[in-house]
């Protein structure tokens, strides 16, 4: 069936089969490879992307799920330069390999639009859906807080 998608800011048409799931809609048909995928089983949140400015886990949906909605992945982020969100895992070495990045920074994000000056607890609580194997979490919460303090 076909559907029409608004994935950061540009609207997508495709013809999509009922059974696809979004990451693969994201990553194949739309190339944005920047969601990853762990696990397939909803456990990891390195797929997640935000659905009308919700973490969503996108394995974990269908693409047709998508239709006349809008999506941002982590490539849509960025707008003319890195966000601060970006910039702040930058400074604060809130990664390593990479993998869970794009989830752990749209996640913290989301947060911040709702929340700009998270506590510590509030901010593991958000990124509780998403699995790091690399940093031990800390400077990922201490990235989220600066880029809050940054006024993102
Ligand atoms: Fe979706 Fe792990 S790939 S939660
Ligand atoms: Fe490697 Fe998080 S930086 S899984």
């Amino acid at each position: 069936m076909e559907i029409t998608t608004t994935v950061n800011g540009t609207s997508e048409t495709r013809d999509v089969e009922p059974r696809r799931l979004l990451v693969d809609f994201i990553r194949t048909d739309l190339g944005l490879t920047g969601t990853h995928i762990g696990c397939d089983t909803t456990s990891c949140g390195a797929c997640t992307v935000l659905y009308e400015g919700t973490p969503m886990k996108s394995c974990t949906m269908f693409a047709v799920q998508a239709d006349g909605k809008a999506l941002t992945t982590v490539e849509g982020l960025a707008e003319g330069g890195l966000h601060p969100i970006q910039e702040a895992f930058k400074q604060h070495h809130g990664l390593q390999c990479g993998f869970c990045t794009p989830g752990m920074m749209l996640v913290g994000a989301a947060l911040l639009e709702s929340n700009p000056n998270p506590t510590d607890d509030e901010v593991r609580w958000a990124i509780s859906g998403n699995i790091c194997r690399c940093t031990g979490y800390m400077n990922i919460v201490t990235a989220i807080q600066a880029a809050g303090g940054e006024g993102s």
